[in-house]
């Protein structure tokens, strides 16, 4: 690979929140650019200079790499079809995050499986968060599997696509919050089971309750998690950062907790935890955060995407 060339990149759903934020990334990136974007509706319009394709028009052949930020149920076909005119990709949606032909592309984790990736699945962006929040005391064994772990997860409007829903119009979610998918029916929890196994070794029960937050972008998740010993804030604290100093898209934080507003606009999840008193047994409050639509989504495809073509992790993000 030629690391002074720009490299052509296909943007599939670019008419979407994640589409559009992949466009404003990949404008920024130093080595990359946008060879073709496609809509479905909005196919003929025009964003950030560049007219929007039908997917089923796409010219693959114009671009190394494509991104698909499409549907889940959709993007499959798409990809494959990528795929069998011999383009590497990062599948952005649901369709390949459980699938032994894709490397799950949990950056800070899967790195060295990135590499030589044809197919890279972007994580979920609910997972994201909590994955990075869990898998070190995971990896330690600190977590107990004889009792749920609990995560209360928030996110913002953009969390659930441009396209026009009833429940989603201002005057439904302003000044409101809720709760959705409860009982642990969202289609994220399987993902996220499946990568903790993987990569933490943890098989224990999760709790996962999704709400609906009235900002526009930016997650955040409280997490309860029961410890196998007793770990105090400044020892719970030197681990994430024993785990994560190295990390540039990880910020731990020390003597604080993180809000949305430390991580909007950033490739970046935010940890804090806190040790809790008056209970019987050994529990931590790890709360992270992340932006939905950069960390949660179009970021971690362009760092995934950088490592998969051997250009720095960061390059073109804020982290
Ligand atoms: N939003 C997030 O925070 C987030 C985070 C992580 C992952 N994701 C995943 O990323 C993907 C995109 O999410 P999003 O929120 O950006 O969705 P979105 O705003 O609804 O955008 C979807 C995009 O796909 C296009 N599209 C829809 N149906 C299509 C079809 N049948 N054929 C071809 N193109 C079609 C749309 O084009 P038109 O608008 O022109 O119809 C639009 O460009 C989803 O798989 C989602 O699960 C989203």
């Amino acid at each position: 690979m030629n690391n002074h060339a720009s490299i052509p990149v296909g943007v599939l759903g670019a008419s979407g929140y994640v589409g559009q934020e992949l466009l404003r990334l990949l404008h920024g990136h130093p080595d990359a650019t946008v060879a073709f974007a496609t809509a479905e509706s909005a196919a003929g319009e025009w964003v950030d200079g560049h007219e929007l394709t039908k997917a089923d028009d796409a010219p693959w052949q114009q671009a190394e790499i494509i991104l698909s930020a499409l549907p889940h149920g959709v993007s499959a076909r798409y990809v494959n079809e990528a795929r069998a005119g011999g383009k590497r990709t990062v599948d952005l949606s649901a369709d390949f995050r459980l699938s032994p032909d894709a490397v799950y592309g949990l950056t800070e984790f899967t790195r060295p499986r990135l590499a030589d990736a044809e197919l890279v699945a972007n994580p979920g962006c609910y997972p994201t968060a909590a994955l990075l929040a869990l898998i070190p005391l995971a990896q330690l064994g600190l977590i107990d599997p004889s009792r749920e772990v609990i995560i209360d997860a928030a996110s913002g409007v953009t969390g659930a696509g441009r396209n026009p829903k009833r429940e989603l119009l201002f005057g439904e979610v302003a000044e409101d919050y809720r709760a959705y998918a409860i009982g642990n029916t969202h289609r994220h929890l399987a993902e996220l089971k499946q990568s903790l196994s993987r990569e933490g070794g943890f098989t224990g029960d999760l709790v996962f309750t999704p709400h609906l937050l009235p900002v526009k972008r930016g997650i955040l998740e409280t997490i309860h998690v029961p410890l196998t010993r007793v770990l105090d804030q400044s020892t719970a604290e030197g681990l994430y950062s024993a785990t994560y100093d190295a990390e540039p898209c990880v910020q731990v934080m020390h003597g604080a907790l993180p809000s949305l507003k430390d991580v909007v606009y950033r490739n970046r999840v935010a940890i804090g935890v806190a040790e809790v008193a008056d209970v019987r047994r050994p529990r931590l409050t790890v709360i992270a955060a992340i932006d939905n639509l950069v960390k949660g989504a179009a970021g971690q495809a362009i760092q995934n995407m950088n490592v998969m073509l051997g250009l720095p992790e960061t390059a073109g993000l804020a982290c």
